[in-house]
């Protein structure tokens, strides 16, 4: 494949890369390239796939629905599959009332924002325009997405085209101001919503993610986090979003993650782990008083100017109505409460890599933070991408991995089994140590 490629690969320095691996198959955990290697699927494809590649129901499910409706317009009509699967998501979603269809987590955080800035002009608020969001946050590479998940490093070519948003710290346990304990320091960040919110009357939104900031680096948030900004959106008026796209489904070790954090979203996104990680699907849900916002006469012009060509697709929606009904059957979520036990197995070994900062871990998701200097916790930062060295090595290991900065995350298949994930945390503390040479 040398050269001949004409493909731009997403996030990648592509003058670094001669030539990228081939998957020529996968089944289970394992991708096997074109040149016959077998690799443990590591970051579950993007932090999507729940049942390793190849299930053969999936498979059924694709075959079938393909067989009978390809895709068809939400335009003025609707199918089957969509209207099932927006019951099932409002059936295990507490407190939503409408289902709207998309086809990644970028649109849906987009469709979220143009929601809940909408609803306050439907009700004839003009005033409230503001959208508050976490630090450290990331919603998605779209324009909407990129402002309410403004990561400096990726965006900030960008920056004057993106809108300002009010942005509050997340407590990081890992970086805790000086002089303050972890429990200050989270009431400190609350207190610094809850004054602003009392100040200005002008916020429309709480943009976050739910349970955890994953792309900015698995932090995850204190037990009563998020359910203190919930109250605080509720009692200063101020609609909540999350973003259940890399959390929601499992990955934490709860089906819905703002039902295990007491929080009460106004809008909620769900993706990537929607379709299992077989099809592109995502959906943005609303609550009764956000959508009722949406209706009038039609010279009123309440209604989202919202929609994508492939919106509601049949193959996944039925794709996604078959996850969901496997979730259940299989209890997936109590077998991943159990599983998780196995990554608590191996902090002592690979906190004792002398380039390790920090372990953090929440269900089927874990987070290396890796430091060339643990007393001032000082990222690795080698000129070449991290990534690409982890990747190298990690292929040599027999896992595929992709870092972000200097953090090596572990976001297996969430149906992985004991021994899998067993094998898998063996590899990667091997590849921290091969990698080590390199990065400092
Ligand atoms: C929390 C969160 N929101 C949104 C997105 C964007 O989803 P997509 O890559 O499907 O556009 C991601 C992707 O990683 C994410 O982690």
């Amino acid at each position: 494949m040398k050269n001949t490629s004409f493909v731009w690969h997403p996030n990648t320095q592509m003058s670094e890369w001669e030539s990228f691996d081939e998957i020529k198959s996968a089944k289970g955990v394992w991708l096997t390239d074109s040149n016959g290697n077998k690799m443990i699927d590591a970051v579950a494809s993007m932090w999507c796939n729940v049942w390793g590649h190849s299930n053969p129901k999936l498979i059924k499910c694709i075959q079938n629905q393909s067989k009978k409706l390809q895709h068809s317009s939400m335009f003025n009509l609707t199918n089957g599959p969509a209207e099932k699967l927006a019951k099932k998501l409002i059936e295990v979603s507490p407190g939503m009332h409408r289902v709207f269809y998309s086809d990644n987590g970028s649109s849906a955080m987009e469709i979220a924002i143009k929601m809940s800035l909408q609803y306050w002009k439907n009700i004839g608020e003009s005033k409230k325009t503001q959208i508050a969001t976490l630090k450290n946050g990331y919603h998605g590479d779209t324009f909407g997405a990129m402002s309410v998940g403004y990561v400096p490093e990726f965006f900030k070519k960008f920056k004057k085209q993106l809108f300002s948003t009010i942005q509050f710290p997340a407590p990081n346990r890992y970086r805790i101001p000086n002089g303050l304990t972890f429990s200050d320091y989270e009431s400190q960040c609350i207190e610094k919503i809850e004054k602003k919110f009392q100040k200005n009357n002008d916020i429309a939104a709480f943009v976050m993610e739910s349970g955890a900031q994953v792309a900015g680096g698995v932090i995850i948030y204190p037990d009563n986090f998020q359910r203190r900004i919930s109250r605080l959106c509720k009692k200063h008026d101020v609609l909540l979003v999350l973003d259940e796209i890399a959390t929601g489904f499992g990955r934490l070790g709860s089906m819905i993650e703002y039902k295990k954090q007491k929080s009460i979203p106004d809008i909620v996104a769900f993706g990537k782990m929607l379709t299992g990680g077989y099809l592109t699907m995502a959906a943005t849900l609303a609550n009764k008083k956000v959508y009722n916002s949406f209706l009038g006469e039609f010279n009123e012009w309440k209604h989202l100017f919202h929609g994508h060509t492939y919106t509601g697709n049949p193959i996944a929606a039925s794709i996604a109505i078959e996850n969901l009904n496997m979730y259940e059957k299989n209890n997936l979520i109590k077998k991943i409460q159990k599983t998780q036990k196995i990554f608590e197995k191996y902090y002592q070994e690979i906190s004792g890599i002398d380039i390790v900062g920090d372990i953090r871990h929440k269900g089927m998701l874990m987070g290396i933070e890796l430091v060339s200097n643990q007393e001032r916790k000082t990222p690795v930062s080698p000129k070449k991408s991290i990534n690409k060295i982890f990747f190298e090595e990690g292929k040599k290991n027999g896992i595929y991995l992709r870092t972000l900065g200097n953090i090596v995350m572990i976001v297996p298949p969430l149906a992985i089994t004991e021994n899998e994930l067993n094998l898998l945390l063996k590899r990667v503390i091997k590849t921290i140590k091969a990698a080590k040479s390199q990065l400092i």
